[in-house]
């Protein structure tokens, strides 16, 4: 039988008691977290959110007949006096460790199953069991510590916001689809038949009316969806720090954006050094065959392309002939790899998309490549050419230049990690700008954007809209924290004439326009100001600072890979009747 809280309130919390606290009468309320019973003497570790303190049972009989019924995870009330413990019996690693309470009472206010794993240690425990059981899982100290640091970071974020005189704006959820790229959720109208809501994949078009709308400064937190595939760094469900501002200049969403991310560093104590560099697109993806580099190691990628116009070794020069580049990088200290390490790097190549991989090296008076039809000199001359030294080994792969670098940057990821290059405590942060405006979608033979349609083109680059659409890059820019986008955000096209030829260049008719857009195409004709804006990753920040390598560790109630709610079972069946009345056919 459980007992009564009463009118009992604690006067502390698990975390909160010291060496001044000695002598007072104390009232803790938390969970059991480890029990040990010596027979004549107990002790329970009684934790909260704030930390554990320990609890002594000795001497009074009927108190330790009583206390020996209590088990991990019940949950207790503990009346007693805090008292200094001797020398050496000091835990100097828990900050209550000075401490321990001796108990006049206990209340035991709930009891507990035996838990499916234990929350007092850091045992393994398959991400499935923590998932059904994430009330569980949330109470142990790691997922405490982390969801205490997305809260402190959120309240940063809302305190900066507010300084800089951003109003905090809700938008709707249920509402019309807004294009970002993935598959929108849909939610059926009762009582408008066959029709649909869609929930936002970003905010981005309301806060762009909030714009025309005169709020000059708009902030949200705000949760976004997106049916795509899932991923250590994707939910379906996830949260953004969105932000849009009117008479916005690149540099100035720089400023604001790097004093956000200022703020969220401070809670965990760093002092991230501004401005950040600035990297244009076409360069990250040469150097590092990403637009979300990782800048913790180096294995630049370096283009060889006039090395091999006239190699003797066909696969080069065929890929030179043919509009395609030589390029590489040399992995430092990798000339000692066995034959067996150099097959893996090939694998590795392979597994990042390469035809195939090729190596050089020097040996102690010589050469050596594992393409012999290069030829010694040209081995030779590109090795130099790289600043290998005696003890590196230089990658090469061929093919078309963006493709090339793409592998391997791939591969560069897999080598970092592999030759542990990746500096841990380090953050390297990044503008990725300069992005192209559009890509061309070869299966369904279109362009379509790479950032969302209402990005703006570069001015110099509006005459290219016409003629060349491929080689217009946009106002866009990307904010990248240690190789993961963080955000992402652009300068917006804020007239009328730009944004219909944008959405008939997408290949968007005009009448399909105006039933998806025509509210907004009509809002940009009421005085619309220049704006621009970016969407901050909430959920990435919340990792990376917590130096998880998963967003799901950072989200109280994540969905696994396959897309599910583990623990309340969602997505599920539903009552035949409810799908009736919202006018659908399940088929199957
Ligand atoms: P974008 O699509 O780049 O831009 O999104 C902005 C940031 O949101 C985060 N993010 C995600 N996080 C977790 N799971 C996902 N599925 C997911 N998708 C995106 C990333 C990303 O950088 N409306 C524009 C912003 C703008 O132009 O202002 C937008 O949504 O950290």
């Amino acid at each position: 039988m459980a007992e009564q809280l009463g009118t009992l309130s604690r006067t502390h919390t698990c975390g909160a008691l010291r060496v001044a606290d000695v002598g007072h009468d104390v009232v803790l309320l938390g969970w059991a977290h480890k029990v040990r019973d010596l027979g004549s003497l107990l002790f329970i570790d009684v934790r909260d959110r704030h930390g554990h303190t320990q609890v002594i049972v000795e001497g009074d009989e009927a108190l330790l007949e009583h206390a020996k019924r209590v088990r991990s995870e019940f949950v207790v009330a503990i009346l007693g006096v805090v008292e200094r413990r001797s020398a050496d019996t000091i835990n100097a690693g828990v900050a209550t460790g000075d401490i321990e309470v001796r108990a006049r009472e206990i209340r035991v206010l709930n009891e507990a199953r035996t838990p499916p794993f234990p929350i007092a240690e850091d045992h393994a425990v398959s991400e499935e069991t923590r998932l059904k059981y994430r009330y569980l899982d949330l109470r142990r100290p790691a997922l405490q510590a982390n969801i205490g640091l997305r809260h402190r970071i959120t309240m940063a974020l809302r305190r900066y916001f507010d300084e800089q005189g951003f109003f905090e704006i809700e938008t709707p959820i249920l509402t019309k689809s807004t294009p970002e790229g993935a598959r929108d959720f849909l939610v059926p109208s009762r009582v408008h038949p066959g029709e649909f809501y869609a929930l936002p994949q970003s905010p981005q078009i309301f806060k762009q009316i909030l714009m025309i709308a005169g709020m000059d400064r708009y902030v949200q937190i705000a949760r976004c969806f997106r049916d795509e595939a899932l991923r250590a760094d994707r939910q379906l469900e996830f949260t953004q720090v969105d932000l849009e501002m009117s008479f916005a200049t690149p540099p100035l969403v720089f400023e604001i954006v790097e004093g956000a991310l200022a703020a969220c560093f401070r809670e965990i104590g760093v002092e991230i050094p501004r401005p950040f560099r600035k990297m244009a697109y076409a360069e990250a993806i040469a150097t590092y065959g990403s637009d979300k580099p990782d800048l913790r190691f180096g294995l630049e990628i370096k283009d060889f392309k006039p090395l091999f116009t006239e190699s003797p070794f066909g696969i080069f020069r065929e890929a030179v002939a043919h509009g395609g580049t030589v390029r590489g990088f040399v992995i430092p200290g990798a000339a000692r790899y066995s034959r067996r390490e150099v097959d893996e790097l090939v694998d590795l190549a392979k597994q990042a998309g390469a035809a195939g991989l090729v190596w050089a090296r020097f040996t102690a008076d010589a050469v050596q490549s594992s393409a012999k039809a290069l030829g010694e000199e040209a081995v030779r001359r590109v090795l130099d050419a790289s600043r290998a030294t005696k003890h590196d080994l230089l990658v090469l792969a061929s093919g078309a230049p963006e493709a090339t670098s793409r592998i391997l940057g791939q591969l560069r990821l897999l080598v970092a990690k592999r030759e542990n290059l990746v500096a841990q405590g380090r953050w390297e942060l990044t503008w990725v700008t300069d992005f192209p405006l559009f890509q061309w979608n070869a299966d369904e033979k279109r362009w379509e954007s790479v950032n969302h349609p209402f990005t703006a083109p570069r001015e110099e680059d509006l005459p290219l809209l016409d003629r060349d659409p491929g080689r217009a890059l946009a106002k866009a820019y990307d904010v990248v924290l240690n190789g993961w986008e963080l955000g992402g955000g652009s300068i917006r096209i804020h007239d009328r004439e730009t944004q219909a030829t944008v959405f008939r260049l997408l290949g968007l008719s005009e009448e399909d326009a105006k039933s998806r857009f025509g509210f907004f195409l009509e809002a940009l004709e009421y005085g619309t100001p220049p704006h621009g804006g970016l969407a901050l990753g909430l959920d990435r920040i919340c990792a990376l600072l917590a130096g998880e390598s998963s967003i799901r560790e950072v989200i109280p109630f994540p969905k696994t890979t396959q897309a599910v709610d583990l623990m309340c079972d969602a997505p599920s069946v539903v009552d035949p009747r409810q799908v009736r009345e919202l006018h659908i056919r399940p088929t199957a």
